[in-house]
């Protein structure tokens, strides 16, 4: 049963220290109902902490959270289907007896368990491995089991630590499309990731977590549009000197990215305009393309610290 506020997850200046170590720094965050949140950070940021504690198995050293408008409590881990970083199946057991087992744990009268596990099946097109044992499924289909589980108790909210993180592209497709699927049908999400391209097809709204504190926040087009360029171009020379220089003359903010070197454009420019700019420089390739939520994260993960706290970007466009 769904209560009626449209927050359902609320992190109000949340603190947790683990061994030594303040993880968590006052992290203030929400989600509403229907959203698909996505927690983005570094690793070792507190992502997973901040799962830990939403689930009950970690209690927050000062702050509080709430779920549904309530302070979190025992009864809510009902309400949540937590899928954590590493997959927790049973290995011997198929897919269709850990779904069981997992019913029967969450107190599944038998219809019910038979009904949830069928339409799981059918979902997540688990058939043709119904009976095959988990630990000869590859890591896609793995992870695939490990989500219905997560979902075996119909939860108003589906945490998934890197849900796609050992899978591969094919399978990640497939899960990023049951995924939306579920949201569209209403389930909220909650779900942190290391790839942007995910983060971007997923998320209505990221938080971006830095040492314990949300350092921004808001939607993948909002977070995009903090950074100060309107377009990027990718440029391919052997001379990264010239280009360096060049780059500069023009006011054009040099990054490198796993996929190369690109400058800033502080407006949109076409590729015939940017190549005339950069005359003169023998290029290898050139491309102009709009702004990457990888390279509004990275700037943002460089930014000074200050005294870092959460900006929501719609505020600041
Ligand atoms: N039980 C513990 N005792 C001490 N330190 C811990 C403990 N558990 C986690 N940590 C530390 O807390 C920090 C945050 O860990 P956490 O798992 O929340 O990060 P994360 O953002 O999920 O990282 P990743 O992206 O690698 O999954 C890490 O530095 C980790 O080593
Ligand atoms: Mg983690």
């Amino acid at each position: 049963m769904s209560g009626a506020s449209p927050l359902l997850v609320r992190f109000d200046g949340v603190a947790k220290t683990l061994g030594e170590r303040r993880v968590l720094e006052g992290m203030s965050f929400e989600i509403r109902r229907g959203e698909a949140y996505g927690l983005l950070g570094p690793n070792g940021s507190g992502k997973s902490t901040a799962i830990r504690l939403l689930a009950g198995l970690l209690a927050p050293d000062a702050g509080q959270i709430a779920f549904d408008g309530h302070p979190l409590g025992p009864a809510d881990v009902r309400r949540l289907g937590v899928c954590m970083q590493d997959v927790s199946l049973y290995r011997e057991l198929t897919p269709v007896e850990n779904l069981e087992f997992f019913a029967r744990l969450y107190g599944l009268a038998a219809h019910e368990r038979r009904r949830r596990v069928d339409e799981l099946v059918t979902r997540f097109e688990l058939a043709p491995y119904a009976g095959t044992r988990v630990s000869r499924l590859s890591g896609g289909w793995q992870q695939r089991v490990h989500v219905a589980v997560g979902l075996v108790h119909s939860p108003d909210l589906l945490v998934l630590d890197e849900p796609t993180g050992a899978v591969d592209v094919q399978a990640r497709h497939a899960l990023w499309s049951q995924l939306e699927a579920l949201r569209k049908a209403g389930l909220s999400l909650l779900l942190t990731t290391h790839q942007l391209d995910e983060a971007e097809r997923l998320c209505t709204r990221l938080g971006v977590l830095r040492a314990g504190r949300l350092i921004a926040e808001g939607s993948p087009a909002e977070l995009k549009a903090r950074l100060p360029a309107q377009a990027m171009a990718f440029v391919a020379t052997r001379d990264a000197d010239a280009l360096r220089e060049r780059a500069d003359r023009l006011g054009w903010p040099l990054r490198t990215y796993a996929r190369g070197t690109a400058c800033l454009l502080p407006q949109w420019l076409s590729l015939q305009e940017v190549a005339q700019a950069l005359q003169g420089l023998e290029l290898d390739s050139l491309a102009v393309q709009p702004v990457t939520l990888e390279a509004a994260y990275l700037d943002l993960l460089e930014a000074p610290m200050g005294g870092a706290r959460t900006e929501s970007a719609a505020a600041i466009t």
